[in-house]
């Protein structure tokens, strides 16, 4: 793979790390100042942080890496890094920290950026793998990327009025294509070494033969779903593995996480909004237990994470793997529904410009995509520049999701990107497509 122009002359990286970090930023400045100040200290699920966390978290990372890491500088504020340190305090446990108040972690932020540009006016992007092609400036930017997804999914547990809004996606004509394609079988490169901006669980580039096997078109719907559902699928313990199955006992679950019957129909709440579950859009706020339950009652499974990877980026004519489903140039709005453009999935069969050489659609963007592998290093994985990024993660714990959602933006989003999370969870904007074995 050929790197663009842009990922390695100076001049360019530095314009595309400086457009990433305001990006982001902008991003963070709209999900912290759409509330009013005592949500932003509140918990509103103990899943997740109060909201005033994740800023001055976001904050005291690009402090640790930027200005520590990569200038040598002094810690700003030595007393704090215990507080943000994700590993120290679990979610549960933040609101009753003694966090910095939303203006002080606003004005913390704002002076780490500061400083963070000045380093990267100045820098080179050589010298060593932190600032090589700009990798720091990167992984912070994704690192925020990341929290903006994270703080979206506060904003969707929070009760109370719509605090966010944007427009819908445009509707497309309906997608009349093939249910699912058939990727034959063969080696692919999986994983990259060439991309400057991949994590370590996205690397080393490596083989990997894959058997022939059909995958699904288009993420399952929520008409699918909600087949499912009707079918009695949730009181059937034949489609559900042991653990799914004591799951969703123990909590009664009987559909999606945000999903309410009413009388014939199924209503859900959608940032502050109810309204009723549109058919034709991709299912969300599913569990890996559930999206697996629903595979097996279809007759299939889940995509493995491998199988995945190789419909989203392999190339039959030249045999080589692609960025992204379309190509190698970055996403625009016509290839794929990220960065938070819109507050929901786009209809299934959307984005034809985003589809794969085979004709698979939507890979990129829309809903996380669960897959059936535990989240593993690659052959030849090493932790940079640490390990508690993904290397303490790695084990039969967590399963891993392809491909991005509406919420997650395209510096953290590309068809080598590996997210995880635990089989329970749902209120990540999750769903699934399914696959099948090829003819032997
Ligand atoms: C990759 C989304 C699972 O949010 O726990 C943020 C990303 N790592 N800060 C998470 C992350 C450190 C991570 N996920
Ligand atoms: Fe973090």
């Amino acid at each position: 793979m050929t790197a663009p122009e842009s990922l390695t002359d100076p001049e360019s990286l530095r314009e595309r790390a400086l457009e990433a970090l305001v990006t982001a930023r902008d991003r963070t400045a709209l999900l912290t100042s759409c509330v009013e100040e005592p949500e932003l200290t509140a918990q509103h699920s103990p899943l997740m942080s109060p909201l005033v966390w994740d800023l001055a978290h976001i904050g005291n990372q690009e402090e640790l890496w930027l200005l520590r890491a990569v200038a040598g500088r002094e810690p700003m504020r030595p007393e704090i890094d215990g507080l943000y340190d994700a590993f120290e305090h679990p979610r549960a446990e933040r609101p009753s920290l003694p966090l910095l108040p939303p203006e002080e972690a606003r004005r913390y932020a704002a002076d780490v950026r500061g400083r963070a540009l000045d380093v990267l006016e100045s820098s080179t992007f050589r010298g060593t793998r932190l600032t090589e092609a700009g990798f720091a400036f990167g992984m912070i930017a994704q690192h925020e990327q990341q929290h903006d997804e994270t703080m979206l999914i506060t904003h969707q547990l929070r009760r109370g009025p719509a605090a966010l809004t944007a427009p819908d996606p445009v509707a497309g004509p309906p997608f009349t294509g093939p249910a699912e394609v058939l990727v034959p079988a063969g080696p692919f490169t999986m994983g990259t070494s060439a991309e400057p901006w991949s994590l370590d669980n996205e690397r080393p580039a490596h083989q990997r033969d894959i058997p022939a096997f059909h995958i699904d078109t288009t993420p399952v719907t929520n008409a699918a779903y909600q087949a499912f559902i009707e079918d009695g699928g949730y009181g059937d313990a034949r489609w559900w593995t042991a653990e799914g199955w004591d799951h969703i006992r123990a909590h009664s679950i009987e559909a999606p996480l945000y999903w309410r019957r009413d009388g014939g129909q199924w209503l859900r709440r959608r940032f502050g909004v109810t309204e009723v579950v549109p058919p034709d859009e991709p299912v969300l706020h599913v569990s890996w237990y559930e999206a697996d339950a629903y595979a097996r009652w279809a007759g299939r499974r889940l995509p493995t994470e491998a199988e995945w990877e190789k419909a989203a980026r392999h190339d039959p004519v030249s045999g080589r793997s692609r960025r992204y489903p379309w190509g190698d140039e970055d996403p625009t709005p016509d290839h794929a529904n990220l960065g938070q453009r819109h507050l929901r999935p786009a209809p299934a069969g959307s984005y034809p410009a985003g589809e794969s050489p085979l004709g698979v659609r939507q890979l990129i963007g829309d809903v996380w995509e669960w897959t059936a592998s535990d989240f593993t290093a690659y052959p030849g994985f090493t932790a940079f520049p640490y390990k508690e990024y993904s290397e303490v993660f790695f084990g039969p714990e967590h399963k891993v999701l392809r491909g991005g959602s509406f919420a997650v933006d395209q510096v953290a989003c590309r068809g080598t990107f590996r997210n995880w999370d635990y089989p329970v969870r749902r209120q990540i904007f999750s769903g699934f497509r399914t696959a099948r074995d090829g003819a032997a």
